[in-house]
């Protein structure tokens, strides 16, 4: 089912700093900061030749990285995205298995606007789990 990583998305608090350690402390193509606020982050695209990193910082008051950072204050691995070929016979599949899709369960437009859905990580050996449709 699940295709190509797509992304590995990595929670930041500073995203000017850790900017500037992919950049030049680890010689990477970054791109300048964009912040989506329907998504409550700031993201920066760390372009590699095989997938990309994201690193992500929290936009506003809700956001949905602001308890992990509390949590890892050094920030962290959010989360890992594998592509899929269709995503809502990918859901139905993996919830005939009893896994969770969090929130509603129906896809959402992610970050670079295709449908996406989270999978829960206490059902895929602590890791959150992204599923985007190619
Ligand atoms: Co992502």
């Amino acid at each position: 089912m699940i295709g190509r990583l797509n992304h590995i998305a990595i929670a930041v608090r500073d995203i000017a700093a850790a900017s500037r350690l992919y950049r030049d402390t680890l010689g990477a193509e970054v791109s300048s900061p964009e912040p989506l606020a329907e998504h409550g982050v700031t993201v920066v695209f760390v372009a590699l030749p095989n997938t990309k990193v994201e690193l992500l910082e929290p936009l506003g008051e809700d956001s949905p990285i602001a308890r992990f950072l509390d949590k890892n204050p050094d920030g962290g691995i959010h989360h890992v995205c594998y592509e899929v070929e269709d995503i809502g016979a990918a859901r139905d599949q993996l919830l005939k298995t009893g896994a969770r899709v969090l929130g509603s369960g129906e896809p959402k437009i992610g970050a670079h606007g295709k449908p996406v859905l989270f999978l829960h990580p206490k059902d895929f050996n602590g890791t959150l789990i992204e599923l985007e449709q190619a």
